[in-house]
């Protein structure tokens, strides 16, 4: 049997397809390459050392995406990674991510349908809970209140996988709300590329590290926590990949029904804390500025994970440390 990976090429796409082909799985990568470069196919099959069908493709082309289906009567589940997620760009861009998320998302589950194809793990993430109702936050804390469209679309994926199960209880749903994805591949040969200038705090922290850019903004000191910087739940991209092969088995175990989990470490570290934890792990400075808050920004968030160890028998297992190095070494090859 067969997984299609739609955005296989992208950050988080490319770390769990690295693990389901390690794990001897058999994977289709689709991609359009809007928000990921082909290299990191290559990097996958370097890191791997094995082959996969790669399709070039917007999976909003019902036809192409059909082609792929007909192609391939193995796949048996789907892992969706083809989201745009930068949460300045949504403020900016509504239209394009409204479009690519959800119509995308319901052009892949429309043609999932049709090829009876009933097992989906769907990215979500930690914006879904909006301003969160408690600290830890568990998978029954309220959902919606979202500050951008990038939460939204997520929050909208949601309630339609939810709508899609109660219409038909033979889908086999997992729903995996992403914390604060950070770090690369220990070989540094895929990791996040963010195109410009990074939104995310450690792709800014590694490119000032690195020289690229001169100084990091910390945007508030002036936050209910204790150092009054913002305090979040910052997860290995590596643990976040294996959290979905969890998942997966999960789906071929239950055969049907809808689960939600939390993808995160339990930990709560401020922008000072990865200040320093950077500066340690790496022996590099860090040149940083108290800047005004960032609107949108909540001051605290991060996951109580124990729903996940209990039922996927996942846990994060890297450090902060290993987040830190391994987001240095990634920058470092590719500076070369
Ligand atoms: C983290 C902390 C900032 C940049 C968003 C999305 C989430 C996920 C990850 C996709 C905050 C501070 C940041 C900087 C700073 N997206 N910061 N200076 O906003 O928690 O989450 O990205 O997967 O869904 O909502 O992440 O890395 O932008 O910010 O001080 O230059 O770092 O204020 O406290 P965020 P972030």
């Amino acid at each position: 049997m067969a997984i299609l990976v739609t955005g296989g090429a992208g950050y988080i796409g490319s770390h769990t397809v690295v693990e389901l082909l390690q794990k001897g799985e058999e994977v289709i990568v689709i991609d359009n390459f809007s928000n990921s470069k082909r290299e990191a196919l290559e990097a996958i099959k370097s890191i791997t050392g094995k082959e996969f069908k790669f399709y070039e493709l917007d999976y909003l082309n019902r036809e192409a995406l059909e082609k792929v289906f007909e192609e391939n009567p193995q796949i048996d589940s789907v892992l969706n990674f083809a989201g745009f997620k930068a949460v300045g760009e949504s403020v900016k861009k509504p239209i394009e991510y409204y479009t690519n998320n959800i119509s995308g998302a319901l052009v892949l589950l429309d043609t999932m349908r049709k090829y009876q194809v009933k097992k989906f793990v769907f990215s979500s993430s930690a914006t879904v809970y909006g301003e969160p109702e408690r600290i830890p936050l568990t998978e029954d804390c309220k959902t919606g209140g979202t500050t951008n469209p990038y939460g939204t679309t997520k929050l909208y994926i949601e309630q339609i996988l939810k709508d899609i199960y109660m219409s038909d209880s033979t889908w086999d749903i997992a729903i995996l709300r992403y914390f604060n994805p950070v770090g690369a591949h220990e070989s540094g040969l895929i990791g996040e590329e963010p195109q410009g200038v990074p939104n995310n705090l450690m792709p800014y922290v590694v490119r000032v590290a690195a020289g690229i850019l001169p100084e990091l903004s910390v945007f508030g000191n002036d936050y209910d926590t204790p150092d009054g910087t913002g305090i979040r739940d910052y997860i290995h991209v590596v643990d976040l990949a294996k959290g979905h092969l969890k998942a997966l088995e999960k789906l071929e175990k239950e055969k049907q029904g809808l689960f939600i989990y939390n993808l995160g470490t339990g930990m709560g570290y401020s922008v000072l804390d990865m200040v320093k934890a950077f500066e340690k792990a790496t022996g590099k400075k860090v040149a940083y500025k108290i800047a005004p808050r960032r609107e949108g920004d909540i001051a605290t968030c991060y996951s109580n994970p124990e729903k996940a160890e209990r039922e996927l028998h996942w846990k994060a297992e890297k450090t902060l440390e290993d987040m830190c190095k391994d987001s240095w070494n990634f920058i470092k090859k590719k500076q070369g």
